[in-house]
């Protein structure tokens, strides 16, 4: 059943909705393959929507999520772990890695893995990669115990660490995603700010802004 919302809220709801817009990454998605804990899955989704990551991909081989959108969006532990951002993001569910980049290569996408050990061909620290150099891009974050498989490796351009400096092998799966979608959407705004891309491809006569203003600042 809907919820009732006041209609002074609804209108507010509705602004930021078309402010938001213009600072979404497009083309951009977050998979997260095979998760197990579902404040993780919380965790990435809010994450996702917070830094304007354009869709989320989960693999789901043990068929823990419906298939649906919908359905996905009235989980209350999903809802409840990502805080509602589940109700205003697309997250779409695959049943296994092999699907998943089928689909993301038919599309275009050019696959990113995450994880803190070297893996596969290109190897760079968060900081130093560039992450505008495709127009279509996927950033893969592993599973909590096995980390990224073998096949997504294998089927990604380069593979993206955190630089650790503790005693400890790796950061949390919700943590990393936070960290690492910061990087790779502050660096995809800055270039879709300046440049156009697609079919009116150039540089634009003036470069949109950046950074949003927060609700008390644009009063
Ligand atoms: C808890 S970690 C998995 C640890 C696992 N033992 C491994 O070997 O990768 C879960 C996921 O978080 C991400 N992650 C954790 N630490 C990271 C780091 N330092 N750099 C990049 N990604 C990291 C990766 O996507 C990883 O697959």
């Amino acid at each position: 059943m809907e919820k009732f919302e006041p209609k002074k809220q609804r209108t507010s709801v509705r602004n930021r909705a078309i402010a938001i817009k213009a600072f979404r990454c497009k083309n951009l998605i977050a998979v997260i393959e095979d998760p197990t804990d579902i404040s993780n899955i919380g965790a990435v989704i809010r994450n996702a929507n917070a830094l304007g990551v354009e869709k989320v991909y989960i693999v789901d081989p043990l068929k823990a999520l419906p298939d649906d959108w919908q359905e996905l969006r009235e989980q209350r532990a999903i809802s409840k772990t990502s805080v509602s951002a589940v109700k205003w993001t697309f997250v779409k569910r695959f049943d296994s890695t092999e699907l998943c980049l089928d689909h993301l290569e038919k599309q275009g996408f050019i696959s990113a893995v995450t994880s803190p050990h070297v893996k596969g061909k290109t190897n760079v620290f968060l900081h130093e990669g560039d992450y505008t150099e495709h127009t279509k891009l996927a950033v893969w974050f592993g599973n909590e115990r096995q980390g990224i498989s073998k096949v997504a490796v294998e089927r990604s351009e380069m593979c993206v660490a955190i630089p650790m400096f503790g005693m400890i092998e790796s950061l949390n799966l919700g943590t990393s995603s936070g960290i690492v979608l910061y990087e790779v959407t502050k660096q995809r705004r800055k270039y879709q700010s300046k440049y156009r891309r697609g079919q009116q491809k150039g540089a634009r006569a003036e470069p949109l802004p950046t950074i949003m203003p927060r609700d008390d600042e644009a009063l």
